[in-house]
């Protein structure tokens, strides 16, 4: 039997009787902070930095603090099951690590995309890789063997790239792709405008496509003798603005499970279900892309309920375990990690973003124990959770 996740809190306080103390924080904000001073300032306002004044950003951190979980006593919580089904496959948490395009940049050797992949494994918790990434998807891909890895496809305007990519994920040992539909375009980022800051025009993150004979044959030159002109060809395919027909196309050219990114609005969520997609992604980019006000805390119930019996996946401003706890009583079936990791990462390398995710897992699984719920179906019953007065 594996040990519950909120054991982790007791090797913490044994340790401590050894007179050591975590070698990294165990919450989000100290975490935050210690990142901002490791980080190099580009690097750092490209992760924390979001769209507008950052209000969205914000809210979608405050409002978790709007709804609370019901405790309830004598229920005997002493074991708990946070195991979820998912495209027919069992997972053991309903954690996952989001797709972060500069995750890359993030750990100190530039290999974060692998360190991401490694610390899936040591957890147990599902990683969404970026097609932005320092490491090509063959090599993230070979990492992930117990724990599911799932490529997240930023589709390209030439479609013969956007197949090959959906090719390399399938070979690589990928169990679906997540299609982001929020981001053809970057939203309006002052903080990185202010400093003229754009990675992937550095040549940052783009090894997928400096990999792909599809990208080298538009080139003139090979991306070694003239970086420059192969940052610009990806500026020029980057961003297709997805369409339901191109949703429909990849639908016809995969078998592996798809699950739209960015969906908000039920009538977006039944409509992609209709082109027959295996789960919808509910997300508003944390608040990267559009500084539209709402939370998407506040839009995932409505999610929930149009996608029916399919899984939703939801991340945006989850800063905590019991934040995971809240988006699963709303319905989310599983939970994800967006900035957290990256600083963990920054922090401390794949040490720390084990220590993290241990102790988001940690947090979340003292919560139903304390509050007395037993498996994640327990949380969804009705008067588990309530809007906070
Ligand atoms: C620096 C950064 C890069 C990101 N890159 C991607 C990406 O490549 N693909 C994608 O679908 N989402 C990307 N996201 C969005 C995350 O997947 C996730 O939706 C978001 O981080 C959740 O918000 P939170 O970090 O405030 O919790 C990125 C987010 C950040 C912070």
């Amino acid at each position: 039997m594996t040990m519950p996740y909120g054991n982790f809190q007791l090797e913490i306080y044994l340790a401590g009787l050894r007179g050591e103390v975590p070698r990294y924080p165990v919450d989000a904000e100290s975490l935050e902070r210690k990142a901002e001073q490791v980080l190099p300032p580009w690097i750092w306002s490209y992760v924390a930095g979001g769209c507008g004044d950052e209000h969205t950003q914000r809210v979608n951190v405050s409002a978790f603090t709007k709804w609370g979980i019901v405790p309830r006593m004598c229920v005997g919580a002493e074991e708990r099951d946070l195991s979820v089904e998912m495209f027919g496959m069992t997972l053991p948490n309903p954690l996952f690590l989001a797709p972060i395009g500069v995750i890359g940049i993030c750990s100190q050797d530039f290999h974060g995309d692998l360190a991401v992949a490694r610390a899936a494994e040591a957890t147990g918790v599902a990683a969404v890789q970026s097609t932005l990434s320092m490491d090509p998807v063959e090599d993230t891909g070979a990492i992930h063997q117990q724990t599911p890895g799932l490529f997240q496809l930023y589709m390209p305007k030439d479609r013969e790239l956007a197949l090959s990519f959906v090719r390399r994920a399938e070979k690589a040992g990928y169990k679906g792709i997540v299609v982001t539909l929020d981001t053809w375009t970057p939203g309006w980022r002052p903080r990185d405008l202010n400093t003229s800051n754009f990675p992937q025009l550095r040549g940052m993150c783009i090894s997928n496509y400096l990999t792909d004979e599809n990208f080298l044959n538009k080139l003139a030159k090979p991306p070694a003798e003239d970086p420059q002109a192969a940052a610009l060809m990806w500026a020029l395919i980057f961003g297709k603005s997805v369409t339901w027909d191109d949703l429909e196309w990849l639908r016809s050219v995969t078998d592996m499970p798809i699950v739209p990114k960015g969906i908000c609005h039920p009538d977006d969520a039944r409509r992609a279900l209709d082109l027959g997609v295996d789960g919808i992604y509910c997300s508003n980019h944390g608040g990267r892309q559009a500084n539209g006000g709402l939370s998407a805390l506040e839009l995932l119930p409505d999610v929930v309920a149009a996608a029916g019996d399919k899984p939703v996946l939801f991340d945006s401003g989850v800063r905590s375990g019991s934040d995971v706890i809240k988006a699963l009583a709303l319905g989310a079936t599983a939970v994800g990690l967006g900035r957290t990791y990256a600083y963990a990462l920054a922090v401390g390398g794949e040490d720390a973003l084990v220590h993290h995710i241990r102790s988001m897992l940690a947090e979340a699984d003292l919560l139903m124990a304390i509050d007395g719920y037993k498996s994640i179906a327990d949380l969804r019953r009705d008067g588990a959770i309530r809007r906070a007065i």
